[in-house]
């Protein structure tokens, strides 16, 4: 790259020429490396002045999409097989007195990558590694060349990660072409890093407007296709609709009209267009079937086209011609700039089909020829073309944006006439409210996720949802298809007790001979009034397509609460055993909620968030008059007795406890995946449990209170000796408490283990700790009763005041009584999430149960109350059985 030195006498000119702007960048920047040593060309120029907008304009010209870098370097600065992407930003630029030579004089590139940490877990339990995201940003200044697109820079670099690390003496180069187009769309170079770093390589697509499209408007095949009606061009949302993943259809036989392009996949990575209606695109070829998320970032892979054309308002499509662009070295290794644009002559087209059957479901379609092959002339498409249809993530995320609301769909009536048949033949449900015939239903209600029935170790798992219900089509963008829900499907399943309906369902077959994933796609009826679905569907093979498979399913109603989900089904084919198509029938098992039940269980936690937060206020209450009573009764210190106390001070402690080991368990997990809130919400839990935290300081004070009183008194022997007593008759009786609670736990969690999907947690020794500190607890009168009953303290001191042994008493046993009612009233999820009266802290977790403890509690607070009432002899109640 050095200039050659055959003419010293104009390098001398040039360098008189340069010395100014290189001390006067000294100036600016100390430590900025010289132009000379790593950018001699283009040469540096002084400034001229430039106007604002010639400035923008100039600045557009440096403005890319967010790109690609690869090489040695890039493993130096980051974790090695991860990408990343970079970022370039101008901030500065003047035209110079060299008309060819541009100064950028400031701009950022920003390389994003990951890191990795090793993390010791909390308490020293499990070790785990720490991915994360950096940033190395670098401040560049340099020349552009409009003769040769060469744009030399030099600068320095920060890396924030851990200490702030400086990078030195280090030059970008890159090719900008001055004009992009069809066969120069990339800007591609290199970073060179000195002493710190190898060599990063960088590639991306051109953006900005100065995108120079070739003469001659690229021709559609004259065959049309049924396109949806949409309104004018959008830019916005026809670029929404292309950026997507498409499964390609090779032509059957041998003789694809493009050999190169034989992969399974394409996504189309970049899409930009002008609002006359030209659009230039990039897409790579992937031998992936479940591509990568989509983003916005270049992507790189060994076959990729670029195409440029314009949509096509008549016929409703995009007509494109498109350049083969190939990888002349792998990316892992160095050379990743070389992309190369090679065959052009390829013909591309997309539409957007109006009609959607059980077959073909595509948003977005697409047709690529070979257009070398073409008759001359004629805008004719070779005998074997490439078909596309864009597809959906194999695993939806929570929405869809593309609006749908455009496209019909049109039942098969051979499907429906099967799915009918299969329909009459079962055994269905009597009359109740399913999805669909209740009010205020949502067409997300027939979304369900399942899971199969088999005997393997892998559990098959699957996700279905509707496609169209009736007329209406309720895929794609969730609020056009609520409306349409709304307006027409609602309206059809209140007229007729059959519908049609179809689905499209994702379902991980292991036998399958597709590994990951495949999709059924599926049609047929729902019957409002029994909630029974029969559907013939389609499944996709690599070669070929399955249409013999039966769904069935039967949805249970909204009235019954069912804790193992929504309802079951049966997954089968319809193809002799023999077939090599046949494969064995699953039932599924289906878990979710329906939409009023999601919102009746967030209503009911916050519910349970305040009954939380007041009862543990009002625990705080009672324990503070208890102080009270103690306070002004000396009496009462030396008659309460210790081993309530204490009990009450552990049962408190072990509920936090156990928060405090969830929280920081979570801690761990949520770190890894948002470590940025979870701060936030560690605060908020802690808020929730601050007044469980005063009551157990209160209670120890309590303790305190009392056991100082013991101690200060003439007879705390005699009072020690009592105490003494109560623990001979009440440890038994909670060693028998303990054993009790260790058995049912573990056979709790055994049956838990069984059914992971439903169970609880697999119970821990935290949780039988958790169900023997709640029913410790809620007998927490015991021992109070015994040392009364044992006593000889004269029957004056009223150890507690009413107000703690009553109000402790309705505190512990509303949890109880709540269960019960809750059990009968909600339905439980496949998670339950209580925050208040947590299952776990009861012991067989059924109603009859929490009769038991909330009537021996009720019982226990009698016996207080006709021991402490006035006047009542202590001794008499010896004989009462404890
Ligand atoms: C900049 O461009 C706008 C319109 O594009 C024009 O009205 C304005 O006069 C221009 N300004 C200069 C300084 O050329
Ligand atoms: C993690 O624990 C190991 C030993 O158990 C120790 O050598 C290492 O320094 C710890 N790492 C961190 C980041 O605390
Ligand atoms: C494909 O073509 C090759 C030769 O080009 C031939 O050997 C092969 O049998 C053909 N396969 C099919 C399925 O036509
Ligand atoms: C298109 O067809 C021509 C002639 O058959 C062939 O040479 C060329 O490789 C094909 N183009 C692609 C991209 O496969
Ligand atoms: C979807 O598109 C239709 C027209 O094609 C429009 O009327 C409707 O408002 C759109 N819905 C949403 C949610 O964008
Ligand atoms: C279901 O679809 C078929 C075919 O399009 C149609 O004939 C039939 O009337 C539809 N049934 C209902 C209940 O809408
Ligand atoms: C397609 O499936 C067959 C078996 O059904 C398998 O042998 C073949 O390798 C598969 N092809 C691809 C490209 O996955
Ligand atoms: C599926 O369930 C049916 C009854 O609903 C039962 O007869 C059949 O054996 C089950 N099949 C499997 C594979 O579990």
């Amino acid at each position: 790259m050095a200039p050659p030195p055959s003419n010293p006498h104009r390098h001398t000119q040039q360098l008189c020429f340069v010395l100014p702007i290189l001390l006067l960048s000294s100036v600016a920047a100390e430590s900025t490396p010289s132009f000379s040593s790593h950018c001699p060309s283009p040469a540096p120029s002084p400034d001229l002045h430039t106007d604002a907008n010639d400035t923008n304009a100039l600045l557009e010209h440096f403005h890319f999409s967010p790109g690609f870098f690869s090489g040695s370097g890039a493993s130096n600065l980051f974790m090695p097989g991860i990408s990343g992407y970079f970022s370039f930003l101008p901030h500065a630029v003047s035209r110079t007195a060299d008309p060819a030579v541009i100064h950028l004089s400031s701009a950022t590139l920003t390389l994003f990558g990951k890191r990795a940490e090793e993390h010791n877990g909390t308490l020293g339990f499990g070790s785990y590694e720490r991915i994360y995201d950096v940033a190395v940003s670098f401040r560049l200044d340099g020349y552009y060349s409009t003769t040769t697109f060469e744009l030399c820079m030099v600068g320095t670099g920060t890396d924030t990660d851990g200490p702030v690390k400086r990078y030195a003496d280090l030059a970008l180069r890159l090719r900008v072409p001055s004009k992009p187009s069809l066969v120069d769309p990339f800007v591609a170079g290199h970073l060179e890093g000195g002493v710190d770093f190898e060599t990063v390589y960088l590639v991306t697509y051109a953006d900005g407007d100065v995108y120079k499209y070739s003469e001659g408007r690229a021709t559609c095949p004259a065959e049309a296709a049924t396109t949806s009606a949409r309104g004018g061009f959008s830019c916005a949302a026809l670029r929404s609709r292309l950026l997507s993943e498409y499964r390609l259809r090779h032509a059957q036989s041998n003789s694809s009209s493009l050999p190169r392009l034989h992969e399974p996949a394409m996504i189309v990575n970049q899409v930009h267009c002008a609002a006359n209606g030209a659009v230039r695109l990039y897409a790579v070829f992937s031998n992936d079937v479940m591509p990568w998320a989509r983003t916005n970032r270049f992507a790189v892979e060994n076959q990729a086209v670029v195409a440029e054309g314009f949509w096509d308002a008549e016929t409703r499509r995009l007509c494109l011609r498109a350049c083969r662009v190939e990888l002349a070295v792998s990316y892992w290794s160095s050379a990743a700039e070389k992309l190369e644009v090679r065959e052009c002559g390829i013909g591309m087209s997309f539409w957007f089909p109006a009609v959607w059957t059980v077959r073909d479901r595509s948003a977005t379609a697409a047709m690529l020829w070979n257009g070398s092959q073409a008759a001359s002339g004629d805008a004719g498409v070779t005998s074997d073309p490439i078909t596309a249809s864009a597809f959906q993530y194999i695993i939806r995320t929570t929405t869809t944006t593309t609006n749908l609301s455009d496209v019909k769909y049109s039942y098969t009536q051979t499907f429906l006439d099967t799915a009918t048949r299969h329909y009459l033949n079962a055994n269905k449900k009597t009359k109740a409210s399913f999805p669909g015939a209740y009010n205020f239903s949502s067409y997300r209600d027939f979304e369900f996720r399942f899971f199969a029935d088999n005997d393997e170790m892998v559990r098959e798992r699957g996700q279905a949802y509707p496609v169209s219900i009736g007329s209406a089509m309720v895929d794609g963008d969730e609020l056009a298809a609520e409306y349409a829900f709304s307006r027409h499907a609602a309206a059809e399943m209140k007229q007729s007790r059959l519908v049609n309906i179809s689905y499209g369902i994702l379902f991980q077959f292991t036998a399958f001979d597709r590994p990951d994933c495949s999709e059924i796609k599926a049609e047929g009826v729902y019957d409002t009034e029994t909630g029974f679905l029969s559907m013939l569907g389609c499944r996709e093979l690599n070669v070929s397509t399955d249409c013999k498979v039966l769904i069935t399913v039967q949805l249970t109603s909204l009235e019954e609460s069912q804790p193992s989900g929504h309802g079951k089904g049966r997954i089968s084919s319809l193809r002799d055993k023999t077939d090599v198509l046949y494969f064995e029938s699953r039932n599924i098992t289906l878990y979710g909620m329906y939409s009023e039940q999601v919102s009746e269980s967030i209503w009911r936690m916050d519910l349970e968030r305040i009954i939380t937060l007041a009862s543990s206020t009002l625990s705080c209450a009672f324990i503070v008059l208890q102080i009270l009573h103690i306070k002004r009764n000396r009496d009462a210190a030396l008659a309460t007795s210790i081993t309530m106390l204490a009990v009450l001070a552990l049962g408190c402690a072990i509920p936090l406890a156990l928060d405090l080991h969830t929280l920081l368990a979570n801690r761990d997990k949520q770190f890894v995946e948002l470590s940025g809130s979870a701060g936030l919400l560690d605060l908020q839990e802690l808020v929730q449990r601050a007044p469980a935290l005063i009551a157990f300081v209160l209670q120890l004070r309590l303790l305190q209170l009392a056991w100082a009183g013991r101690l200060s008194s003439s007879h705390h022997h005699r009072s020690l000796g009592s105490e003494r007593r109560v623990l001979q008759v009440c440890l038994p009786l909670y060693l028998i408490g303990a054993a009790v609670t260790g058995v049912i736990h573990d056979g709790n969690s055994r049956s838990a283990r069984k059914d992971p999907l439903f169970g609880e947690d697999p119970g821990t020794l935290w949780g039988a700790l958790a169900s023997y500190a709640g029913l410790a607890t809620d007998g927490f009168l015991l021992p109070q009763v015994v040392l009364n009953a044992i006593s000889s303290e004269s029957s004056s001191a009223r150890a507690l005041s009413p107000w703690f042994y009553v109000g402790g008493t309705v505190i512990r046993v509303t949890p109880h009584v709540y269960d019960v009612f809750r059990a009968r009233r909600y339905v439980q999820s496949a998670r339950p999430s209580y925050v208040y009266a947590n299952p776990r802290d009861g012991l067989f977790g059924s109603a009859a149960w929490d009769v038991v403890v909330t009537c021996g509690a009720t019982a226990l607070a009698f016996l207080l109350f006709w021991q402490q009432r006035p006047g009542g002899d202590v001794r008499r109640t010896k004989t009462g059985g404890y």
